[in-house]
């Protein structure tokens, strides 16, 4: 089915600049002083580049050339771009952890669209949050959005191996604690695993936020996995821009493409990359701007379903550039079209059966066909138990076999700075059985939620031979990590969940296959053991830091802010007191 929006909307932007009054005369007079001339003003579509371009983010540094792409395909279309700052976020440097800032970016995205004379937006994002920061603030904002993802990076070289941007580097971490790499070595490292622009080369979180947008049909069909610097990046740029004033005047809204399905197809998307963890929480959180009911245990439902077919780090082989020349995004969905809402309609107008017809693979080792896939059931699972009421996840896909039955003695870390005392101590209590715990590390513990959930091997276990434990937490994972780690537990331990009941030598079982998650501990004794540990401090009291404490969601929702989520009857969409009713007071 073709979306049929025949008759143009009243532009948005008219409400500012259309009156022949005192309140036109100073919004038209606004743009004049930028030197644009009557042509330019003449009722076109205005269109807004939201640009995460950041000198703090090197993910982000080719954006400006982008933006520049992206006007010229405005103008081309005939309309009036106009480009505009947010926030940005880099996982390399913002501290404690871009997550804290997640929701801040994307409140700044939506009331920099709602209060703006913009009849479109084209999101320009590409590193790890502030692709769904952008998505969330655009879907809330409710103006017709569509997103121009950034692509990877090019791989690096590292003593004659192609490398990506993480993965590699967590192997080799452990190599340089395990003894087997030397300092030098890991110097010369340092200097290769990020050879230029673009977002992290695996399937890290942001390739799989950029697979997920073009799944959910927010970006254009082809374009996630086409590298940042390939020229060809340009010209989808220019087409978004060209597109955007199409969306403009047909009054495509974010909430007619993100339904209920279009996010399905996502979570299968999710599934069939074996993608970051990170994105379950991502597509919660923007489901729940849509007041869409997308459930953690959907995932589960999905992911049973879906088997693993990209050969991508961290659970395959390549790296996210390869997907492209294997026939990017659209060769996965066409692959996935048994599975996928094909009636969904996207950003192009069209919907996704008729954005894939015809896509063809063109490398079966990095793209594989779902009768012969690379896992057979996709790559995360849902656990529940005694330790996760409100659920936990498991990347499944890139944990080790022989653990994801596992039971075994606890050894529990209280936050961060124990983890990082104690975690090479020759005298730690550990053995390859051991289920390492940390807590206080979930949305309003650590507080943020970091990215601290794949423990380190302790040195002892290393230098044994160890490369992988059951590691548990209420923390996140990089998109790029691995092994068998327990994530997102909720309730978290700062908010009275069973994490903070765990004392060492407790029995813990994991049962990847059940599903469950258990603490082997008397309920009553959990109980005793909770009743008696207090609620650690707060450790924000004033600024945004007190605002997040204030109103961040556990992890089942997404860690959104409770008053970001969409109400049913108090739709914002435009600022109150917008002109027309002020005016005809004046
Ligand atoms: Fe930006 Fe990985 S650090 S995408």
């Amino acid at each position: 089915m073709t979306a049929s929006r025949e008759a143009p909307v009243t532009l948005r932007s008219s409400r500012w600049f259309a009156p022949k009054d005192l309140f036109g005369f100073l919004h038209r007079t606004a743009l004049r002083s930028e030197g644009f001339s009557d042509i330019a003003l003449s009722g076109r579509p205005v269109i807004g580049i939201a640009n995460s371009h950041s000198e703090l983010v090197s993910c982000n540094l080719h954006f400006d050339a982008l933006a520049a792409a992206v006007k010229r395909g405005v103008q081309a279309a005939g309309g009036l771009a106009l480009e505009f700052p947010t926030i940005s976020l880099s996982e390399m440097l913002t501290k404690p952890t871009t997550m804290l800032y997640r929701n801040l970016m994307s409140m700044d995205v939506e009331e920099m669209i709602r209060s703006s004379p913009l009849d479109a937006v084209v999101l320009v994002g590409g590193c790890d949050k502030t692709v769904p920061a952008q998505l969330m603030g655009a879907a809330s904002a409710g103006v017709p959005a569509i997103a121009l993802t950034g692509g990877p990076m090019q791989p690096g070289s590292f003593r004659g191996r192609r490398i990506g941007a993480g993965t590699d580097i967590w192997r080799c971490t452990d190599d340089l604690r395990a003894g087997r790499m030397s300092p030098g070595e890991y110097a010369e490292l340092e200097a290769a695993t990020r050879p230029g622009v673009g977002h992290c080369s695996e399937m890290g979180t942001a390739s799989t936020m950029a697979t997920l947008t073009e799944a959910l049909g927010m970006s254009l069909p082809g374009s996630a996995a086409v590298p940042a610097t390939d020229a060809r990046r340009g010209a989808l740029a220019e087409e978004t821009g060209r597109r955007a004033v199409e969306i403009a005047q047909e009054g495509l809204r974010p909430a007619d493409i993100l339904t209920l399905e279009a996010l399905e197809n996502a979570v299968t998307a999710l599934a069939a990359i074996a993608g970051s963890t990170n994105a379950v929480l991502h597509l919660i959180a923007l489901a729940g701007r849509l007041g869409v009911d997308l459930p953690l245990d959907r995932f589960d439902r999905i992911a049973a379903r879906t088997p693993v077919l990209t050969n991508i780090q961290p659970a395959g082989e390549y790296l996210f550039e390869d997907l492209q020349r294997a026939g990017g995004v659209t060769a996965l969905l066409g692959e996935l079209a048994p599975l996928l809402h094909l009636e969904a309609l996207t950003v192009t107008g069209r919907t996704v059966g008729e954005n894939i017809a015809g896509a063809e693979v063109w490398d079966r080792d990095v793209l594989r066909p779902l009768d012969a896939p690379l896992q057979p059931v996709g790559g995360l699972a849902v656990l529940r138990g005694s330790l996760a009421p409100d659920g936990a996840v498991i990347k499944a896909s890139a944990a080790t076999e022989g653990l994801l039955a596992h039971r075994g003695p606890a050894l529990v870390f209280d936050g961060i700075d124990d983890l990082l005392d104690r975690i090479d101590d020759p005298d730690l209590p550990v053995v390859a059985d051991t289920v390492l715990v940390l807590r206080g590390a979930g949305p309003k513990g650590a507080p943020g939620m970091p990215e601290w959930g794949m423990l380190p091997i302790p040195r002892k276990l290393l230098a044994q031979g160890v490369t992988d434990m059951v590691r548990i937490s209420d923390a996140r994972m990089s998109g790029t990590g691995y092994g068998t780690v327990v994530l997102h537990t909720a309730p978290e331990s700062a908010v009275g969940g069973p994490l903070g009941a765990v004392n060492d030598g407790d029995e813990i079982l994991l049962d990847v296959s059940a599903r469950r998650l258990d603490l082997c501990v008397a309920p009553q004794e959990v109980s005793r053991r909770l009743a008696q540990r207090p609620l650690p401090d707060r450790p924000y009291r004033r600024g945004y830091g007190s605002i997040y404490l204030d109103h961040v969601l556990q992890a089942d929702a997404g860690a959104d802010f409770d008053v970001l989520r969409h109400r049913p009857g108090e739709a914002e969409t435009e600022p109150r007191g917008l002109l027309e009713g002020w005016i005809s007071g004046w």
